[in-house]
């Protein structure tokens, strides 16, 4: 069977499904908003920030994660950070992007919401415009805040529901279970937002569980622990549930030692939908291609089985039907 080049890997067409774009804050771009909106973040250049970067758990992150967003502060700011991923994602084969914001980020601080997304959305509109590439914008919950204050957000996005495809659920996992965001998923769902969330990262299969039967989520972030539980890999099969899994994320938040000890062949073999995504790619090395290169190599993985991945980003978005069988074929076509 015939290996995946580096070549093939980036040149095939492939949806990014789990990516937060304050993740996509540069270290160099870190900076440069600094600079423009004299906001001190501590470090005197862009090697001390990228050096800060070595995590024991997804709560050490978090920490950095969000004192990065401390520079993020215009609509102009917004709209940059969002460019610049598209940029990248495009060099990386990316054709379609869902990508989080997580709006509680930016509006606890001051900013308003009508801000954080004007600058997300126009600059989607432009690259779109511009280059084909298109996306969904997923609005996430902070699990660490309450559910009045979801409740709240959600509210803030009323005047740009058309801007927004899906709800999800996202920061420390560990004692935040999606049962804590029933309320705010069932009146997302009745304004008519499919819903992921975040589940099986850190935390336990029972979350998993729960965002299915109590969230009715219709994929699941990372989910890599639910191979803990038997009757669970049953049901996302059988439903065919997909789930985002992030290998080079999963490697420096320490769910798994490394990426040859990580379970994605497990994965792979008990039949689930697995797709290939970048997560945080600013602070965990890699864009889209780079982590299914990571795991191409690690795993000596055969054109067909990288194809099967690719297929599977398209199968599990958001996108309609016609969209989704274009670039199927467009796959197919790269198997020269
Ligand atoms: N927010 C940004 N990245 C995240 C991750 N990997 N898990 C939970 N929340 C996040
Ligand atoms: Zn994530």
């Amino acid at each position: 069977m015939e290996a995946a080049t580096k070549d093939f890997v980036w040149s095939l067409p492939k949806a990014e499904l789990h990516l937060h774009l304050e993740g996509t804050l540069e270290p160099e771009m870190m900076m440069t908003l600094a600079e423009r909106n004299r906001v001190d973040i501590g470090y005197p250049d862009v090697d001390s920030i990228r050096q800060a970067y070595v995590f024991t758990n997804l709560q050490s992150f978090l920490d950095l994660y969000y004192a990065g967003c401390s520079v993020l502060i215009t609509e102009r700011d917004f709209y940059d950070l969002t460019a610049a991923y598209l940029q990248r994602a495009e060099s990386q084969g990316v054709r379609h992007a869902e990508v989080f914001f997580d709006p509680q980020t930016h509006t606890q601080r001051g900013i308003r919401f009508e801000t954080v997304i004007a600058g997300i959305h126009q600059a989607l509109v432009d690259y779109h415009s511009a280059h084909g590439i298109t996306s969904c914008l997923i609005l996430a919950f902070l699990r660490h805040l309450s559910e009045e204050e979801a409740i709240e957000t959600l509210r803030q996005a009323e005047p740009f529901r058309e801007w927004i495809c899906a709800i999800g659920l996202d920061s420390a996992e560990r004692g935040n279970p999606p049962a804590k965001f029933a309320r705010v998923y069932e009146e997302a769902r009745r304004q008519g937002y499919v819903a992921v969330a975040h589940a099986g990262e850190e935390g336990p299969p029972s979350y998993i569980w729960q965002a299915l039967d109590v969230l009715r989520v219709q994929r699941i972030d990372h989910g890599v622990r639910c191979l803990e539980d038997e009757e669970l890999v049953k049901r996302l099969v059988a439903d065919g549930i997909a789930l985002t899994v992030c290998p080079l994320s999963n490697v420096k938040l320490r769910v798994f030692p490394s990426l040859a000890e990580s379970n994605l062949p497990s994965l792979l073999e008990r039949g689930l939908r697995v797709t290939i995504n970048s997560d945080d790619p600013a602070y965990f090395g890699g864009y889209l291609a780079d982590n299914l290169w990571a795991v191409t190599t690690t795993f000596k993985l055969t054109r067909k089985q990288v194809m099967a991945l690719a297929a599977n980003s398209f199968y599990a978005s958001f996108l309609p039907e016609s969209d989704k069988k274009r670039h199927l074929a467009n796959i197919e076509g790269t198997a020269f």
